[in-house]
């Protein structure tokens, strides 16, 4: 139908051209001389085509074989029976046109009809870019070789001419497959093709029509540019991806875009739709995944190919914190829509290794196999995925031991740090995943403290999620032993040790009070030369007959008042010395009595009589001494040196009685 209107078109185009110039005076204008072939070798039917330029509606043709007549035709081709013609010898063909009572006759042709092939035009041509190549192909008009006339340039370039190439081609699956090389990729071609057969057996090879004019666009170089927004429904993740145009080059004849995950194990509304690839045109698309490990690809797609996948690896959902799972419907009865999934879990990463699907959909036995898979002593992610509303959603994900052991390993590096005398850090590295068969419950730290008695201060559970302790209380330059194991229901994994010292005391203390000490010492070593100082300056020691002193002391305490009675009678005992000499000597040895003395006796005299009474007598002793200066001699003034230190002491009357006894 399609050649037939294309053909249509074409000669009405060139009947309109012709008639344009067509002498008005004739009545019709002959047809050109016909063609008749097949449009392969295998074929029995014969075309004849012809053209003649007329806009007369009531035009009837005549198509003549030598003798052969096949009258009353309407239009200008006709298909003929092999039977009815001579194939094997020359034939002289011609078509009259018959316009209301005029015929007019085409020029006859001469030939041997089973020579003939012309080929349909190339239809369905698919394009494909391969890297700087476009290939094109499109079904083979038959299993022989052929040759095909390919144009091409590039699209909206009027002024470039069309690149011609003529290529051999060989029928590949029902396929005529042709390679333009060198071309840009990034640029929309036009490309047409015209085919002939290159058969032995064809003696006159006609070209095909021409096909029509392929647009082809650029390829899809790179994977879409896609985004994903992530949002957890209760057990269902729902994704929306959106995705930039691609290039426009990419997409004049439009592009398509593919979205696919890999959730094929556990499908959900795919049952009902039974298509695994959507096509989309718009840029924007939603999944529901489970919250199991899924890949999802987004391919973009032109007349000319599909882009690379863009692959979006969403892991499964992480859980701050997986138990391990209390029931499973491992061997229980699922339901269709039940889909149960076991990740072999080798690190913290819930990458999926050695997957294990168990769905409702399966046989039995089937089930029953897959289950056998499981692992003893390993961990893996258990999920349970259920259809809800045509959604995928996981209604459980925790972590599975099939069977449970103890671990084989201590935890790792289990060092000690920063100890101080009475602390200490502890740190270590998890059991790796192949030694821990079991779900690690906690860690035990236990700490001896190295002594003749290997004393056990205690045992601590730490947190399987911490990875280091801080010991405190420790006594200061000590030695400490300590163990850690790690813990599965089972029981207890092999202890690392290690060995804590603390560092002595430090003698802060110690030098902080010799430091105060010194400096009190210091301090009042000072104060007392600089009270001594100010003393001195105040009241100097050159003895000065003041009498505003002495009357200072006068109304300070009647015991005053009394003494200097006493200094009365004193002055009575001058004679007394004058006859005994008292020496140097046992004036030194009472002198020493005196002193071991004073120590309780100014005590005393202190309680009662503080501060500068003890003092004033001394003053009032230098003023009397001082005041009789002039009229005693030097042996009295001797004898008064002796007063003074009697009088100083306040032991006036036990000397005196010394004296007296002396007597
Ligand atoms: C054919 O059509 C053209 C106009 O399209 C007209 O001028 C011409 O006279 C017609 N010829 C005949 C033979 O009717
Ligand atoms: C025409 O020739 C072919 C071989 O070229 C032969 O097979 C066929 O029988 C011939 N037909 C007639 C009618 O002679
Ligand atoms: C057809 O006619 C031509 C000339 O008129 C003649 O040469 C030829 O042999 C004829 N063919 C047959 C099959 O009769
Ligand atoms: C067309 O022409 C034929 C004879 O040439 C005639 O019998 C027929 O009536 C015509 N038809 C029309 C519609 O003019
Ligand atoms: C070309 O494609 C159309 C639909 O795309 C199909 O109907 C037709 O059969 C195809 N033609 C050939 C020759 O394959
Ligand atoms: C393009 O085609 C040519 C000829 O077939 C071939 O030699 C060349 O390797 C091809 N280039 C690419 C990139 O495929
Ligand atoms: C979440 O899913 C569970 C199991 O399907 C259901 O029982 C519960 O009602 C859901 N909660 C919400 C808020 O939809
Ligand atoms: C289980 O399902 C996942 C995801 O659907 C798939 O990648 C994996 O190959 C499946 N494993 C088996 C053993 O079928
Ligand atoms: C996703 O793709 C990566 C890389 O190709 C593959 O290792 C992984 O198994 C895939 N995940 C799923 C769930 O199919
Ligand atoms: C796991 O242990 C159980 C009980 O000890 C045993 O029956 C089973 O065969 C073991 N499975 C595998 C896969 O080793
Ligand atoms: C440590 O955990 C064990 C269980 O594994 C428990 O029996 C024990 O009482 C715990 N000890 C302390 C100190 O909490
Ligand atoms: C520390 O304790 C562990 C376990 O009891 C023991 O094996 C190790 O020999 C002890 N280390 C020292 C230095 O005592």
């Amino acid at each position: 139908m399609e050649t037939f209107t294309l053909w249509c078109s074409l000669h009405g185009l060139v009947m309109f051209l012709l008639l344009t110039t067509i002498d008005e005076g004739s009545s019709c204008e002959a047809p050109s001389s016909p063609w008749c072939f097949r449009r392969n070798v295998d074929k029995s039917m014969y075309l004849c085509e012809w053209s003649m330029n007329t806009n007369e509606s009531n035009v009837t043709f005549d198509l003549y074989f030598n003798k052969t007549k096949i009258g009353n035709i309407k239009k200008n081709f006709h298909e003929v029976h092999e039977e009815v013609l001579i194939k094997n010898r020359s034939v002289d063909i011609w078509v009259e046109a018959r316009v209301g009572n005029s015929i007019c006759p085409s020029p006859k042709r001469s030939v041997v009809l089973a020579h003939i092939v012309k080929y349909e035009a190339p239809q369905n041509v698919s394009v494909t870019w391969l890297k700087t190549n476009l290939s094109l192909s499109w079904p083979a008009a038959e299993r022989n070789p052929a040759l095909a006339e390919v144009w091409y340039r590039r699209d909206r370039r009027p002024s470039e001419s069309w690149e011609k190439k003529l290529i051999n081609i060989n029928n590949k699956n029902y396929k005529y497959q042709v390679t333009a090389v060198n071309l840009l990729k990034d640029s929309v071609y036009q490309v047409q093709i015209r085919q002939q057969s290159t058969s032995p057996q064809v003696k006159t090879k006609l070209w095909s029509d021409w096909s029509p004019v392929v647009t082809v666009p650029a390829e899809l170089e790179h994977e879409p540019e896609v985004s994903v927004t992530t949002t957890l429904l209760n057990g269902t993740r729902m994704m929306i991806l959106t995705w930039k145009p691609v290039p426009t080059a990419a997409s004049v004849t439009g592009v398509t875009y593919s979205v696919s995950d890999s959730s094929q194990e556990c499908p959900c509304k795919r049952r009902k739709r039974r298509k695994r690839r959507t096509d989309i045109e718009t840029n924007k698309y939603t999944v529901y995944v489970s919250y199991s490990a899924v890949n999802i690809s987004v391919i973009a797609k032109n007349a000319a190919g599909r882009s690379p996948p863009a692959v979006i690896e969403e892991p499964a959902v992480p859980v701050a914190d997986l138990k391990l799972c209390d029931k499973t419907l491992l061997g229980k009865k699922l339901i269709r829509t039940t889909c149960l999934q076991w990740y072999e879990l080798q690190e913290a990463d819930p990458r999926p290794k050695n997957v294990i699907n168990v769905s409702g959909r399966m046989k039995k036995q089937e089930r029953k196999l897959r289950s056998k898979n499981i692992k003893n002593y390993t961990r893996y992610l258990y999920f349970e995925h259920r259809c809800v509303a045509g959604k995928p959603q996981t209604v459980n994900m925790c972590l599975f031991y099939q069977k449970q052991g103890v671990p084989l390993s201590t935890p790792l590096d289990f060092t000690v740090f920063s100890e101080t005398h009475n602390s200490a850090h502890l740190s270590w590295k998890p059991i790796p995943y192949e030694d821990q068969r079991g779900f690690i419950t906690h860690y035990n730290l236990c700490i001896t403290k190295i002594d003749t008695q290997h004393e056990l201060i205690g045992c601590y559970n730490i947190s399987s999620s911490l990875l280091k302790y801080r010991l405190e209380n420790l006594t200061p330059g000590s030695k400490y032993n300590t163990t850690l194991a790690a813990l599965t229901q089972i029981g207890e994994g092999p202890r690392a040790s290690v060995i804590i010292n603390t560092q002595p005391e430090k003698p802060v203390n110690v030098w902080l009070s010799l430091g105060l000490l010194f400096v009190f010492f210091v301090l009042s070593t000072t104060c007392t030369i600089i009270l001594k100082r100010i003393q001195n300056k105040l009241f100097p020691p050159v003895p000065t007959p003041v009498i505003p002193d002495f009357t200072l002391c006068q109304p300070e305490s009647p015991d005053m008042m009394e003494r200097k009675e006493e200094v009365h009678e004193l002055t009575l005992h001058h004679i007394l010395p004058a006859e005994k000499t008292v020496t140097e000597k046992s004036s030194e040895e009472v002198g020493e009595e005196w002193d071991d003395r004073t120590d309780e006796d100014v005590e005393d005299g202190r309680s009662d009589s503080e501060g500068s009474s003890d003092e004033c007598p001394d003053f009032t002793v230098q003023a009397l001494w001082s005041s009789r200066k002039g009229e005693v001699t030097e042996i009295e003034q001797a004898d008064n040196e002796l007063e003074l230190l009697i009088y100083r002491n306040g032991l006036v009357f036990d000397v005196k009685t010394d004296l007296d006894g002396g007597n």
